[in-house]
């Protein structure tokens, strides 16, 4: 679907949301703070109730992810696929849509997700798909972005969720928050500071999409009753 075409996501014209419950299906492959944020959101917030929806399974590519154990016990069922037992990273890529699709999801969270996905797996998932990366993108894409934050000495730091595209960490940005970065600040205090707030947002922008409340517009994205899509922490 063209980006022009104003659509309120949430996949209402997809077969899978005409059942009972959304599925969401979260991917990690290490701490899983935030996978944790969103699956204790759904849980206080009573999403399946509220929202009909239900976080349908956790998938980590490493089975020593500490995010599974966490997973466990809050109660979401875990799955593993380790990418190390795939030749190439399409067969990867292949399989892990395969298992993700048992779940029909209606929304795929990627949270702290170390594998770069290809382009048909991203283009499976288009515009049903999303991120958090700890920038304020479109400032320091890929990995040690805190670190890239204190040597170019920029004074607002921050986290953003955005829509997946093929080109790495980039995408329709649904949510970011900022943070003053402090003279005295190593990158364990920044990214301590971050992480606190990308718990704030990852759960917020989640729960927008399974309401049908964001929609794209030109490669931007708005929520419908204008609700903040910046926290300045
Ligand atoms: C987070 O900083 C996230 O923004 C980045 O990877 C980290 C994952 O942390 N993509 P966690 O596994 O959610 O604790």
């Amino acid at each position: 679907m063209p980006d022009g075409d104003a659509v309120w996501r949430g996949g209402g014209d997809r077969a899978q949301d005409r059942a009972a419950v959304k599925h969401v299906v979260i991917l990690i492959s290490g701490r899983g703070s935030n996978m944790e944020a969103i699956v204790r959101a759904a849980q206080t917030e009573r999403w399946e109730q509220t929202l009909g929806a239900r976080i349908a399974a956790v998938i980590a590519n490493r089975v020593d992810a500490a995010g599974l154990a966490e997973a466990e016990a809050l109660g979401v069922p875990t799955r593993v696929l380790d990418h190390r037992d795939f030749a190439s990273r399409s067969t990867f890529d292949a399989a892990l849509r395969d298992l993700i699709d048992e779940y029909a999801p209606t929304l795929v969270v990627l949270a702290g997700f170390m594998r770069i996905l290809g382009d048909a797996f991203v283009a499976h998932y288009a515009q049903r798909m999303i991120n958090i990366h700890p920038s304020l993108l479109p400032s320091f894409p890929g990995l040690h972005t805190h670190r890239q934050a204190l040597a170019a000495g920029v004074k607002l730091h921050g986290a953003t969720v955005h829509f997946v595209t093929p080109a790495l960490d980039h995408g329709p940005i649904i949510a970011q928050a900022a943070v003053e970065v402090r003279d005295a600040d190593d990158e364990a205090q920044l990214s301590a500071r971050v992480l606190a707030e990308e718990h704030r947002i990852y759960p917020r922008a989640v729960r927008w999409f399974l309401e049908d409340a964001l929609c794209i517009e030109d490669g931007v994205v708005k929520h419908r009753d204008r609700s903040a899509q910046a926290v300045i922490a």
